[in-house]
């Protein structure tokens, strides 16, 4: 698989992770960003929490659209990525119920809802890929839906649907919308979504990097981008997830160009002690290398930002559907740090077996509407 890192190489403050070399640090963790609430804001992609009243902002509306920092003559002209032979303007990657399909040739015949919508909603639907795109590789802010069990899949539709599972930042937009396209979903394209994903075993490349130091971000939406890649600022208590390169998968939507997360030195091997030993083992439910098991679906090598919001909204009972119940005692027990911990050790695991060797840790690299122009 080809790997989107340019030849990019970080200074030597950086710890590149190893399982096999696992660093300790104090577990007593408090530092400046977990005093007064316990959210891990980093995971929702905020700088601040959400205040009583708060309410999300619409997203954009379906339709073609023009971003307004680009020239029009710009966005109609065909754009192609690395190791594809498909063609797409910018206008078609902006559009709502436009999917683009730049490996076709990986997948079979994709269900219309992912690439154009829930066919309930007319010309006013939205493709369940422009979010978690084609593959159901899915970004920070969303979900990654590829290789989840159908009878999980479904179960989160419905829970969706009943207003069981939300978020607990109301100021979140893209869940409401998601909450929309499942009520939207028939039972049938519901079906034949979760099948189609079931299959796929993709995802973006995720690195994930021990580091003190982090570089500087910018907030698009809910997704912190790099603007240098010179970590030169404190990481502190927090995991950064950011995109190895913004115009490849966020402008032009390439499912190989992927993400790195810095995550605090020592957390790995603290969130592994919390995972295989902490008060209810994960494995006894989520597997034993957690790539799922029956119904419980998997937590290997997922978004750590993914996977700490879940742990945050199943506490607050945000996510409260008709399984959720078991994840109470997990959760119970455990505050922010636990979680960024927890999240950083999955987010290091890989997600299938044969993906053990190549996610080996890499000796060479030491507006107005929510969202703004990338609403997903
Ligand atoms: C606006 C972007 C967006 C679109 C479009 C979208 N989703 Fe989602 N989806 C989300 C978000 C956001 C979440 C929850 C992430 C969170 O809780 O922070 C989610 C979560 C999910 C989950 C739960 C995954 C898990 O592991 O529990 C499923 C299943 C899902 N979406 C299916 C769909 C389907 C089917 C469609 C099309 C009908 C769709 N989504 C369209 C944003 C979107
Ligand atoms: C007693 C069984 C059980 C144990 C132990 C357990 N889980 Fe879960 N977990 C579940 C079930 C069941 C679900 C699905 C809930 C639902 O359908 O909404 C789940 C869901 C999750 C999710 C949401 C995944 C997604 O795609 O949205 C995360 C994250 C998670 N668990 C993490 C953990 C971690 C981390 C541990 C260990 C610290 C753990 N779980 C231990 C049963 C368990």
């Amino acid at each position: 698989m080809s790997h989107p890192v340019r030849g990019r190489r970080f200074g030597a403050f950086v710890l590149v992770f190893s399982l096999s070399f696992p660093v300790y640090v104090c577990a007593d963790s408090t530092v400046a960003g977990s005093e007064a609430t316990d959210w891990p804001l980093w995971a929702y992609g905020v700088t601040t929490p959400p205040q009583p009243g708060d309410t999300a902002k619409p997203q954009r509306a379906p339709g073609p659209w023009f971003r307004p920092d680009l020239p029009r003559e710009e966005q109609l002209r065909p754009l192609q990525i690395e190791g594809s032979s498909r063609r797409y303007t910018m206008v078609e990657l902006n559009d709502w119920q436009h999917t683009p399909d730049w490996f076709p040739e990986e997948h079979g015949p994709v269900p219309v809802a992912i690439s154009r919508g829930p066919t309930s909603l007319a010309d006013q639907t939205r493709a369940c890929g422009f979010c978690h795109r084609i593959h159901g590789g899915g970004r920070p802010e969303n979900a990654p839906v590829f290789g989840l069990p159908v009878a999980y899949f479904l179960r989160q539709i419905d829970d969706f649907r009943a207003g069981r599972r939300h978020s607990s930042d109301p100021r979140k937009p893209n869940v409401p919308t998601m909450v929309a396209l499942a009520r939207a979903l028939s039972d049938e394209e519901a079906r034949a979504v979760a099948e189609f994903w079931a299959a796929q075993s993709g995802g973006p490349p995720l690195r994930v990097i021990e580091s003190e130091l982090a570089p500087p971000v910018q907030l698009h939406g809910n997704l912190f981008v790099r603007t240098s890649e010179v970590a030169s600022e404190a990481l502190s208590d927090r995991i950064l997830e950011v995109p190895e390169d913004f115009e490849k998968s966020g402008d032009l939507d390439d499912p190989r160009s992927g993400y790195v997360a810095y995550v605090p030195v020592g957390s790995i091997a603290r969130g592994r002690t919390l995972v295989e030993h902490g008060p209810l083992p994960c494995a006894t439910c989520h597997g034993g290398d957690l790539r799922g098991s029956g119904d419980v679906p998997p937590i290997a090598g997922r978004s750590p930002s993914y996977i700490a919001r879940q742990l945050h909204d199943f506490k607050t009972g945000a996510r409260n559907g008709s399984l959720a119940s078991q994840m109470q005692p997990v959760v119970a027990a455990i505050g922010s740090s636990e979680m960024l911990a927890i999240s950083a050790y999955l987010a290091s695991l890989p997600r299938t077996s044969e993906a053990d060797q190549s996610l080996q840790p890499d000796a060479s690299s030491a507006d107005e509407l929510s969202g703004g122009e990338r609403p997903r």
